[in-house]
């Protein structure tokens, strides 16, 4: 499976901010938020990765990444040259996907909780076995900012509406989304929306009238955090550090996942660390390392997550 990182948008909710900077390269306390959806995706296994952005902040994202060998991986990158909508990202990846099935995650959507891994997993077996998409729904407080799924009496996905104003359920539909090798296909069919977007509640909806959407609810153990305002980039931060202060255990430091996904191993792993010595982030990478070398093992698998 591989995945994609839609990464581009021109930020204008958190102006000025971002007049300069995209916004998924701002900090969310103590890494660039780009890195929590990366995280996301190198759970579910994923070491083939797309980084898609606009033309101006693309050359910032190489930078970051490279070519992702320094993480086991291989990340390539692509330009949106306007941003027409999420259902864009597999048109301009359909080069990179090469027929196979693949996860799509917003750059700005952070995911964090207990069962995490296994909720992916199971996502990425499922399209891979039986093809069609599964997405998520999360129960949310006010629902009208997102696509919000529609249930009927039983259970069953009956609709998913982009931006509805009045909701008919309190279920959003998370930026992180799983499809068969057909998106492609689909997204390239899909007609400009109202407001002038390739939707990807479009690209969903294609699926479920097929028969062929799987709606997975995350529970109320998973946190979704939102980095849409200033204040919820805030919040996101003080969440970030409330869990690593108490556990001791970093949320989405993604050179440790590379490393207890099996994507590079511990000397590589304290490389990465000490080429930031003067950072609790560097810090805690090698104390993995040494942790690892010393007895011959690692940390449980689902410890925070990973
Ligand atoms: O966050 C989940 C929601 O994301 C879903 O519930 C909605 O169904 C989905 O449409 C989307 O809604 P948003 O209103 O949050 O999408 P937004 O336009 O803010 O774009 C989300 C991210 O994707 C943002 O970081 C910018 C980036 N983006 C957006 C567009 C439209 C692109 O890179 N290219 C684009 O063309």
């Amino acid at each position: 499976m591989r995945g994609i990182i839609l990464a581009g948008g021109s930020g204008t909710r958190l102006y000025p901010t971002t007049l300069a900077v995209s916004k998924q390269l701002l900090p969310v306390y103590d890494k660039p938020l780009v890195y929590y959806p990366l995280s996301v995706l190198m759970l579910a296994g994923i070491r083939d990765v797309l980084i898609i952005s606009t033309p101006r902040d693309l050359p910032a994202f190489q930078e970051l990444f490279h070519d992702g060998s320094h993480l086991g991986m291989r990340i390539e990158y692509a330009e949106q040259s306007k941003p027409r909508g999420l259902a864009e990202a597999f048109t301009i990846g359909r080069g990179f996907l090469a027929g196979e099935p693949c996860a799509l995650v917003l750059g700005d959507n952070m995911f964090h909780g207990q069962d995490l891994s296994r909720v992916l997993w199971r996502a990425r077996e499922h399209v891979e076995r039986d093809g069609g998409a599964v997405v998520f729904g999360y129960p949310v407080r006010d629902a009208r900012a997102f696509g919000v799924v529609e249930f009927d009496e039983k259970g069953k996905v009956v609709s998913i509406e982009e931006k509805p104003e009045h909701p008919k359920s309190n279920y959003a539909v998370p930026g992180l989304y799983f499809y068969d090798s057909r998106v492609s296909d689909i997204a390239a069919a899909v007609e400009p929306s109202e407001r002038g977007e390739l939707e990807i509640t479009s690209v969903n909806n294609v699926y479920l009238n097929r028969g062929e959407l799987t709606v997975e609810r995350m529970g109320r153990g998973m946190a979704w955090l939102d980095t849409g305002t200033p204040e919820g980039m805030l919040k996101a931060a003080e969440y970030v550090e409330a869990v690593q202060a108490r556990q001791g255990y970093y949320v989405a430091a993604i050179e440790e996942v590379a490393f207890r996904r099996g994507f590079i191993g511990a000397s590589e792993l304290r490389v990465l660390g000490e080429g930031m010595p003067k950072t609790d982030y560097g810090r805690y990478l090698v104390s993995i390392a040494d942790e690892a070398e010393h007895n011959g093992s690692v940390v449980p698998k689902d410890v925070n997550g990973v």
